[in-house]
């Protein structure tokens, strides 16, 4: 069957489908439309529970057959129970027919929720000939906990000090630290707590929803089971200010009776070891919990089970918790049925309980950690006796399933690592203070299955000893971890490096988008680094769906923010302290800036608005002649050139300027982007006077320098040309390597592309020869290192005390992959118009990218055979695209073997620098060219 006739019988399907709806009353039209209404979401999440924005967004995506098709309008239902959605009452909204072709961000304009009620809702479009759709499938959410003046649950924790037999289990663990390492003889960590306590449940259920938080971590449990899939809640952020909860819907664990409700409570980011691994409790020293369940009976009544004095806590099996140091456990002293009713706990001590916490207690408005694959061992080395190593094939982030089986008391050690010594045992010495080690010990009551649940690691091999026997591959699992970003990209070309590259760079996406974005999953480090997030997030938001995961980063940005207007270098804040760097402080405008570009969300202009003035404001203060002082961390880790700081700092500052009048100007602050507008002039005017000479060449004269002048438009027109050879001549003199840092790098394979110098990018993209992303892929990575030297040939391991092989820094040309090679842009923000310009280059013969958009399915995929270019598309129901095809003339294009010009929805737009140019509506298109090149 050809394409053709297969959308037919789609259409003919949908249509016969579509008939039961016909029966559905509709006062508005009674034509049917092949559109379907798909993905409903709110804020950014699929059914969310315990919402507390007071007025949710929505959001969904229309998906068609036909070519051209549109959403003329829409309707949204939000009802108070199943019954009354699917009986069309919208009991606390009915939209009505809104004329408008908005399918992200609606506001929720219905009567004013209250806390706890369940919003089930659903959509309908009418489309471009205004035939109604079918509704989306029900979707819902909650709203979450009551004011605080309502709140019922009192923030407990376990502060007693440890028994002396306890101490003495934690004893032997202590030698595993390297004293060297902290310049500590005894690494002393408090074991995490337990918290119990039993509630009744009377009647039958209708509805019970269990809010938790922890100033710490927390896992919930209830009856034995745990509660949800989410890893190191409540999250990470500067506890001083917020602490977030999460919301659970709880009635499939409660049964009517007694019932059991334990908590552990680990250290984590509250008052674990972060960052640099000589400091503990940043931000406290004794963890706290907060529960409050809420039970609503079939019958209406209400009943709040909550933290507070009558809960009961002791230490258990877990005798340590650390994410830089990793998971103890001794599961002799496992305690069954703690978490059950009908457990005795006379023996357990009292809780201690704190009236109030510093921060805000809010509503997890990201992407939670959970566990998302799991890997087998590749292969299993004896490095010495009795030291087993298993290399998993793949860096990445998690922890190892355990499963073993031999005598009580048995102790086996594990140990990570993300590379080999020569001799095959585990090289750690760029882990620093992380000791990374977890141990179990054996029970020894037959196979023993364990994985550790308040710590993580970023490894590829795992070293084991004490174990009982030679162990199996069974006897270790790989659990990737990380936050709950969904997969929307995917990339392939016809060069296998190329599609290496591609796949390390989300595999190191995946080991540092962990609650929020990291620089590192390794080693004494693992912190929310500013620069690395700006430099990465275009190409992370090709790769996987991370606009709940940055919404919740950027209040976390905001939060670090120094009151004098610096954004900080690292958020949460903490740790390292430092603030206003050149490139780093810019995260706090580039990536609201992004988060507009790629997902429409003009919002997150709005809350962040006065924070990015304010950062514009420190930096003017903090020049002088609209330059900015040498300051900062330069062209990060560039090897072979060193640019001048202050041409990085000032160019960033102008570049901010910049993004921050466009935004206003998306908002309608139209005073405000006039006078950013006016100062990036100025700020460009001073930057060329101080460091521009009449031949083009900067200051510097440094591929980085020539790069950001060009990408961030710092050039008067005619010097464009002269600068563009000067980075090439710079691009030469090292032989057609890069010598860039992580600043430069990013825009580099950009600029070359603006301005027309393809060849190049793909050559230095194609390079396997020292220092290119060739070099490492050629000698074994799986995932992007933090240096071009991390590892040669001639030298070995580079310094140690700055050495990851896990940093997505410069996996920043993967927004080139998609954007340029696949040819996959984002015109009017949204992708409401698409971009689709492949450029093929680099004696590739096919590549090709699909990425979910916000607004549906793009695809671009080409091919070059026998002197023809051809390129399939997907352009998404709802929107346009321009096309660019290359070719030596429009005429002679076709699509779907017809002339492209008098194809359906196909409008010729002309010639452009050897591209033949059309615009299109939504559909999917076939177009061949002559390929004279
Ligand atoms: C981190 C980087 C970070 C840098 C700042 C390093 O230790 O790993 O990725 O941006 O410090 O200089």
């Amino acid at each position: 069957m050809n394409r053709l006739n297969a959308i037919l019988l789609v259409k003919l399907l949908l249509v016969v489908g579509g008939c039961a709806a016909l029966t559905d009353v509709n006062r508005y039209t009674f034509g049917h439309s092949d559109v379907t209404v798909m993905a409903p979401r709110c804020e950014y999440r699929v059914n969310p529970l315990g919402i507390d924005v007071a007025e949710p967004r929505l959001s969904w995506i229309i998906e068609s057959e036909q070519r051209q098709q549109k959403q003329n309008a829409y309707q949204i239902l939000v009802a108070a129970s199943q019954e009354n959605l699917k009986a069309g009452r919208g009991d606390l909204w009915d939209s009505g027919k809104v004329d408008s072709d908005q399918t992200a961000h609606i506001v929720y304009k219905g009567k004013p929720l209250r806390s706890g009620v369940r919003c089930y809702w659903k959509v309908r479009v009418w489309d471009r000939d205004d035939n109604l759709s079918a509704w989306s499938k029900p979707a819902y959410w909650t709203m979450g906990l009551p004011d605080p003046k309502y709140r019922q649950a009192k923030w407990i924790g376990y502060d007693a000090a440890l028994a002396p037999s306890d101490k003495e289990a934690q004893e032997p663990n202590q030698a595993n630290l390297q004293k060297a390492k902290t310049g500590k003889d005894k690494l002393v960590l408090p074991p995490p707590r337990y918290l119990r306590n039993v509630f009744w449940v009377y009647k039958p259920i209708r509805r019970a929803t269990v809010y938790a938080s922890a100033m710490g971590l927390y896992e919930l449990r209830i009856n034995g089971q745990r509660v949800g899939e989410d890893y190191f809640t409540p999250g990470w952020t500067d506890y001083s200010k917020r602490v977030y909860y999460q919301t659970y819907d709880v009635a499939d664990l409660l049964r009517k009776g007694s019932n059991g409700v334990g908590a552990i409570l680990a250290d984590g980011w509250y008052a674990g070891y972060i960052g640099f691994g000589q400091k503990r409790e940043h931000y406290g020293k004794d963890p706290r919990f907060f529960m409050q369940l809420e039970v609503e009976y079939a019958d209406g009544t209400r009943q709040i089970t909550a933290t507070d004095e009558s809960w009961k806590a002791t230490y258990g099996p877990h005798l340590e918790a650390d994410f830089l140091m990793g998971e103890t456990y001794d599961a002799r002293k496992e305690m069954p049925g703690w978490d059950r009713p009908g457990f005795n706990d006379s023996a357990w001590g009292d809780v201690v309980v704190t009236g109030t916490i510093p921060g805000l207690l809010q509503s997890y408005p990201g992407a939670t950690v959970r566990k998302q694959l799991e890997i087998e061992p590749v292969k299993i080395t004896e490095a010495k006796e009795g030291t087993f190593v298993f290399d998993l094939g793949q860096n990445f982030a998690g922890w190892a399933r355990l499963q073993v089986k031999g005598q009580a008391g048995t102790k086996v050690v594990l140990r990570f690592a993300e590379v080999l010594n020569p001799d095959g045992t585990i090289y750690t010495t760029n882990l620093r203070a992380a000791r990374c080690t977890d141990t179990y010990i054996l029970k020894g009551n037959g196979t023993e299955i364990w994985e550790p649940r308040f710590t993580y690691h970023g490894f590829r091999y795992v070293e084991l000893t004490g174990y009982p026997g030679r162990p199996g591959a069974d006897a270790i699992t790989g659990i990737v971890v990380h936050s709950d970003t969904p997969v929307v990209g995917s990339f392939e070309c016809s060069n296998p490096m190329v599609n290496k590259l591609y796949k390390n760079i989300t595999w190191s996406q995946r080991s540092n988008f962990l609650e929020v974005p990291t620089d590192c999953p390794q080693r004494d480090e693992r912190l929310g680094w500013t620069g690395d997030a700006q430099i990465f997030i275009r190409t992370a938001t090709y790769n996987m769906d991370v606009a709940a995961f940055f919404t919740k980063w950027l209040v976390d940005l905001e939060d670090a923010q120094n009151p004098n207007g610096a954004f900080p270098d690292v958020a949460p804040r903490k740790v390292a302290m430092g603030d206003g760097v050149p490139a780093w402080g810019d995260a706090g405008v580039i990536c609201p800036w992004t988060m507009y570009k790629v997902y429409g969300d003009k919002h997150i202009i709005q809350k962040h608005y006065e924070a990015m003035k304010k950062w514009i404001a420190y930096l003017r203060t903090n020049s002088k002649d609209l330059l900015r002082p040498a300051y900062g961390y330069g062209d990060w880790v560039a090897v072979g050139s060193d640019t001048p700081k202050d041409i990085i700092a000032t160019a960033y500052f102008a570049y901010s300027t910049r993004l921050l009048s466009e935004m206003a100007a998306v908002i309608g602050k139209n005073e405000d982007a006039k006078e950013y507008q006016a100062l990036f002039q100025q700020i460009k005017d001073a930057f060329n006077k101080a460091y521009v000479s009449d031949d083009g060449k900067i200051k510097g004269d440094t591929q980085t320098c020539y790069c950001l002048a060009l990408y961030f438009d710092l050039l008067p027109e005619q010097k464009r040309e002269l600068a563009s050879g000067h980075l090439i001549k710079a691009l030469g003199e090292k032989d057609w390597h890069l010598s860039t840092g992580f600043v430069g790098l990013s825009y580099l394979l950009p600029a070359l592309t603006q301005m027309g110098h393809l060849d190049i990018a793909y050559r230095l993209l194609a390079s396997d020869t020292f220092p290119s992303w060739g070099y490492s892929i050629k000698h074994g990575a799986t995932s992007i290192w933090e240096r071009w030297d991390g590892w040669t040939a001639e030298k070995g391991f580079q310094d140690p005390g700055m050495n990851s092989f896990n940093h997505y820094a410069f996996g920043s040309v993967g927004r080139w992959l998609f954007g340029t090679v696949a040819g996959i842009e984002t015109d009017v923000p949204g992708y409401k118009n698409v971009i689709i310009r492949p450029q093929p280059g680099g004696g590739m013969t096919y590549a090709g990218a699909a990425y979910d958009s916000i607004a549906g399915k793009i695809e671009s995929c080409w091919r070059i055979d026998c002197g023809e270019f051809e390129l399939d598309v997907t352009i998404p129901a709802n929107t346009t695209a321009t096309i660019y095809i290359p070719a030596s003339d429009a005429e002679s294009v076709l699509e779907s073997g017809w002339p492209a010009s008098t194809a359906e929805g196909v409008r010729p737009v002309g010639m452009q620098d050897e591209t033949a140019v059309f615009q299109v509506g939504s559909g999917q298109y076939r177009f061949v060219s002559k390929y004279p090149y």
